[in-house]
């Protein structure tokens, strides 16, 4: 079994000055209605853990300039961030529509995404998305040759890179090359549905270290290694690949949260103006219990089995009518393409019906919202919320699991979480269900409601000290020292 890296890796392997390349910018340029050009940070794990480092360390982060107004701001593509107080540079690289259609919502998206979160099915791999996959990632490792200084090591970040690394390699024999990999790592069984299965592999391997959420997807990939290349050396319990020239480790390394943030947010929320403005339309009284789901509207995070779930406890527990409400806090993504739309008329259509069916003039069971909320805003309602439902079918880490516990800084409040997030690995005491089991997704709901209270709060203090010991600085320092460790 791939050996998870160690909890407590020094800050002192991560580098001086480093290069990120990831697909998503952590800053970007928009303009606005009136003609103002204005900043946009990006929201995300991603972002949250490694703008920090950049900013202390300094360096250049590569990414795709996605902002109407991004170019605009550069010299040669470079801007200095985060723009009120410069401490790295940001290398825009300009995508083409053609290029963000058969890369971003091709490739990446139809084809990547669904064949890493096993749902096959979706899989749609056109010619011209593998086409322009392999030009962006060639346009990506053109950019970063052109900023990186000799000795700096390159952290290339998920599965929209995974070419970037050999066409980098192929120019630079000597660079330090890291990958890390944010979405699940499929059975070989389900990778061998990629028409590309080989390329992807080659890819990655010319990277020294590639990180992964969990022990399974590391081992996962090494197994597709195994499989694809009879004559490399593959080792799963040192997390080892010898291919011809490259040598390559696989690591588990946890993707957490920057604890004291969420909790220091959650700490200044005002809880219960958060949940006026919340529940306040739907006509409840605001004390009401809140059971909580916050996600993308993406077909991995089951949201129309878990409200299912809720009309079949509804429905088995008539007197749980009116005795708490749920709150589906949406996010609109990825709507240029098709199963992303459907999947959102999907999950309206079941709010609506489930609405219909159980709601009185006084309560209405399910409040939905797409607005878009701050992470004060987030960690407010976290707070305010005696439930969190986060039931993926698969999710690489899954951080909303991590994010709720610690804002729960009240002393209350449960968890109920899919088996099958990379969270699931790593979190002690939240009530674990089967995505797709509609009638214990149900039970488990009901059970949070109903914990004990000595139970609720031990399940509480577990998780969080889980999620503590997974904090976001820890997963920079241990993907950095597992290129010094053997
Ligand atoms: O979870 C994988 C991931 O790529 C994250 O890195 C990112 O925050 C999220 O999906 C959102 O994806 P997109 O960049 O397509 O909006």
């Amino acid at each position: 079994m791939v050996p998870e890296l160690s909890v407590n890796a020094q800050d002192g392997a991560v580098p001086d000055s480093l290069v990120v390349v990831s697909n998503r910018e952590p800053y970007s340029h928009e303009r606005g209605d009136d003609g103002e050009i204005r900043v946009q940070s990006a929201a995300g794990g991603l972002t949250s853990a490694l703008d920090p480092v950049m900013q202390s360390r300094g360096g250049t982060w590569v990414a795709w300039g996605s902002g109407d107004a991004d170019m605009a701001v550069a010299t040669d593509g470079v801007v200095e961030v985060p723009p009120s107080d410069p401490a790295y540079d940001l290398k825009r690289v300009p995508l083409s529509e053609a290029a963000v259609e058969g890369y971003y919502y091709g490739y990446a998206n139809q084809v990547l995404w669904p064949l890493c979160h096993e749902d096959t099915g979706r899989i749609w791999a056109e010619p011209a998305y593998w086409d322009q996959y392999r030009a962006v990632n060639e346009q990506f490792a053109e950019a970063v040759d052109a900023v990186a200084d000799a000795g700096q090591p390159v952290w290339f970040q998920d599965y929209h890179l995974a070419l970037a690394p050999r066409l980098l390699r192929d120019r630079r024999p000597d660079a330090t090359l890291l990958q890390f990999w944010h979405i699940p790592w499929p059975a070989p069984s389900v990778f061998g549905h990629c028409p590309h299965s080989d390329a992807l592999l080659d890819g990655m391997l010319a990277c020294d270290v590639i990180g992964f959420h969990t022990a399974a997807y590391a081992e996962q990939f090494l197994h597709c290694v195994d499989s694809a290349f009879p004559a490399a050396t593959v080792d799963t319990d040192s997390g080892t690949v010898a291919r011809g020239g490259d040598r390559t480790r696989a690591v588990a390394n946890p993707l957490g949260i920057d604890v004291e943030g969420v909790r220091d947010r959650a700490r200044d929320a005002g809880v219960a103006s958060i949940r006026d403005t919340v529940l306040g339309g739907s006509r409840s009284d605001t004390s009401i219990p809140i059971a909580l789901g916050v996600e993308r509207l993406d077909y991995s995070k089951g949201i129309p089995e878990r409200i299912e779930a809720l009309a079949h406890l509804w429905d088995r527990r008539p007197d749980l009518r009116g005795a708490f409400t749920y709150v589906q806090k949406a996010s609109r993504t990825r709507e240029g393409i098709a199963a992303y739309r459907r999947y959102r008329a999907d999950v309206l259509d079941a709010v609506e019906r489930v609405n219909d069916r159980f709601g009185t003039d006084d309560w209405q069971p399910i409040v939905y919202t797409e607005a878009t909320l701050d992470n004060e805003t987030l960690a407010g309602l976290y707070r305010a919320a005696e439930v969190a439902v986060v039931t993926p079918h698969r999710d690489g880490m899954n951080l909303v699991a991590h994010e709720y516990p610690v804002a729960c800084i009240d002393g209350d409040g449960a968890l109920v979480l899919s088996e099958l997030a990379g969270a699931a690995t790593h979190l002690d005491g939240a009530l674990t269900v089967n995505p797709h089991d509609i009638a214990a997704i149900a039970d488990a709901i009901e059970a949070a409601l109903e914990l004990d209270p000595k139970e609720a709060s031990d399940r509480l203090a577990r998780l969080t000290d889980s999620v503590e010991s997974f904090d976001s600085s820890g997963w920079v320092a241990r993907q950095f020292s597992a290129g010094q460790s053997p």
